[in-house]
C-alpha cells in the first residue's frame, strides 16, 4: 500500500468558466468525450524530492511538456474510467471508486511507475466533483465521466523508469457510450491483431493497449462495426474482451460464462459487480475460457441466447451480431436480450440511487 497523503490542495478556480448558458445548452446533448468541464486537478511526483506534492485544483488547461519527457516516447502511462452520477435529488454518487484507486495501483506497478494513495486518489474526485458540479447532466442516462491519468514527465531519454510524473484528472460530461444509444452493437472479430500476450500488460489500463486496438477498430468500422473483438495472442482461438468492454455470454440453461482473467484483459469493475450480481440471482456464472468457434456454434444451435459487452462507458450493451473474415452470425433474435435488459436496469439502478445497494458500492459524495 502506498503511505497515506499529507500533503494540501490548492485552489485555483477558473477565472473566466464557461458561461452558464453555453454550458447548459451543451450539456442537452453531450455526446461522450467531447465536452469538458472548467476545471482539473494535478498532482505532481518526485522520486528525488519527497514523491508526491504540489496538490492542486485549477482551470482545465494545456499541460506544458519537455519534448523529452518519458511518457512521449517510451509511454509510461495509465489511467481510469469512473462516472459520477446525478440522483434525482440532486446529489451525486460514485460507484466503487476505491476499485478504480486499487486498479489505478495496479496499473502503475506493472508500468513501473509510484503508486498513488488511495485516500488522494478519492480526493481528488470528490473536489473535483465538488467544483464542477453544474457540469453534471441531467439527461436521461447522462454522467459526469471521470478519467484520472498519471504519466512520466521526466526530460530523459534512456530507457529506466522515470523520476517525475504527473496524476491528472479531468471530468468530461457524458450521454450514452454509442452513438445508437443502448441498441445493439454490431461487432468485428480481428484474426490478424491481438492486443495483449501473456506476461505483456492486458491487464494493466495503459494507452498503449488502446493504440494497438485502433486499426482493428478501424477495420472493424470499415465492415459497419462498433467494437471490435480481441482473440487470445497465443491460439487465436478464445475470445478474450473487446478494445474497452468485457463480454458475457448467457445461455439457454441459465448459465453465464465470461473469460477468466489471465493477465491479458482488464479487470472491470462492471465485470466484477455483474458476475456478483448475477450470482445473486441465483445463475451460475463460470469464468472459463470461451472459443470463437464455439460461440459462433452455440448461436446458431440456440444454445447461446445472449451476449453482453460491459463496463464503465458502455454500462451494459447487448452484442447483435458477430462479423469476421469468415462471414456473420446473430446473437439471439439481433435484439436486446431479457437478461443483458434486466442487468443493465440493475446496474444503473444501483448506481442512480433507485435500487437497493446489498453490497455497499455506492459512495455518496454529499
Ligand atoms: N476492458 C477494457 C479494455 C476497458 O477499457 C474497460 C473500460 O474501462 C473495460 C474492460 C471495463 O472496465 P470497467 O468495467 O472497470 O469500466
Ligand atoms: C471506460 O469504460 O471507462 C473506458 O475506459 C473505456 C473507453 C473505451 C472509454
Amino acid at each position: 500500500m502506498a503511505d497515506a497523503p499529507t500533503i494540501d490542495f490548492a485552489h485555483l478556480p477558473h477565472s473566466a468558466p464557461v458561461p452558464s448558458e453555453t454550458r447548459d445548452q451543451a450539456l442537452a446533448d453531450p455526446g461522450f468525450g467531447t465536452l469538458f468541464t472548467d476545471h482539473m486537478v494535478t498532482i505532481a511526483y518526485d522520486a528525488d524530492a519527497g514523491g508526491w506534492h504540489d496538490a492542486k485544483l485549477c482551470a482545465r488547461e494545456p499541460i506544458a511538456l519537455d519534448p523529452a519527457a518519458a511518457v512521449l516516447h517510451y509511454a509510461q502511462e495509465i489511467f481510469e474510467g469512473m462516472k459520477a452520477y446525478r440522483w434525482d435529488d440532486g446529489s451525486a454518487a460514485l460507484f466503487r471508486p476505491e476499485e478504480n484507486a486499487r486498479r489505478l495501483n495496479d496499473s502503475a506497478r506493472r508500468m513501473a511507475m509510484p503508486e498513488l494513495p488511495e485516500e488522494l486518489f478519492i480526493e481528488s474526485i470528490r473536489r473535483l466533483v465538488a467544483q464542477d458540479r453544474a457540469w453534471m447532466p441531467s439527461v436521461e442516462g447522462g454522467s459526469l465521466y471521470l478519467r484520472p491519468f498519471m504519466f512520466a514527465t521526466e526530460a530523459f531519454l534512456g530507457v529506466r523508469p522515470a523520476k517525475q510524473y504527473l496524476y491528472c484528472l479531468i471530468a468530461s460530461p457524458v450521454g450514452s457510450y454509442f452513438k445508437s444509444g443502448v441498441k445493439p452493437v454490431d461487432v468485428w472479430v480481428s484474426r490478424d491483431h491481438t492486443r495483449a500476450a501473456p506476461g505483456g500488460t492486458g491487464a494493466a489500463k495503459t494507452g498503449g493497449n488502446y493504440a494497438a486496438s485502433l486499426v482493428p477498430l478501424a477495420e472493424g468500422t470499415a465492415h459497419g462495426c462498433q467494437q471490435t473483438v480481441f482473440l487470445d495472442a497465443l491460439e487465436k482461438k478464445y475470445i478474450e474482451e473487446l478494445g474497452g468492454m468485457n463480454l458475457f455470454f448467457a445461455f439457454g440453461d441459465g448459465s453465464v460464462v465470461t473469460p477468466p482473467l489471465t493477465g491479458t484483459i482488464l479487470p472491470g469493475i462492471t465485470r466484477a459487480s455483474l458476475i456478483q450480481m448475477l450470482r445473486d440471482e441465483g445463475l451460475q456464472v463460470r469464468e472459463e475460457p470461451y472459443s470463437i468457434d464455439q460461440w459462433h456454434a452455440d448461436a446458431e444451435k440456440g444454445d447461446l441466447i445472449e451476449t453482453f459487452a460491459c463496463g464503465t462507458a458502455a454500462v451494459v450493451t447487448p452484442v447483435g451480431s458477430v462479423n469476421g473474415p469468415d462471414g456473420t452470425f446473430t446473437i439471439g433474435s439481433g435484439g436486446t436480450g431479457q437478461l443483458t435488459q434486466k442487468m443493465r436496469d440493475r446496474l444503473v439502478g444501483i448506481q442512480m440511487g433507485t435500487a437497493p445497494d446489498p453490497h455497499n458500492w455506492v459512495m455518496k459524495l454529499d
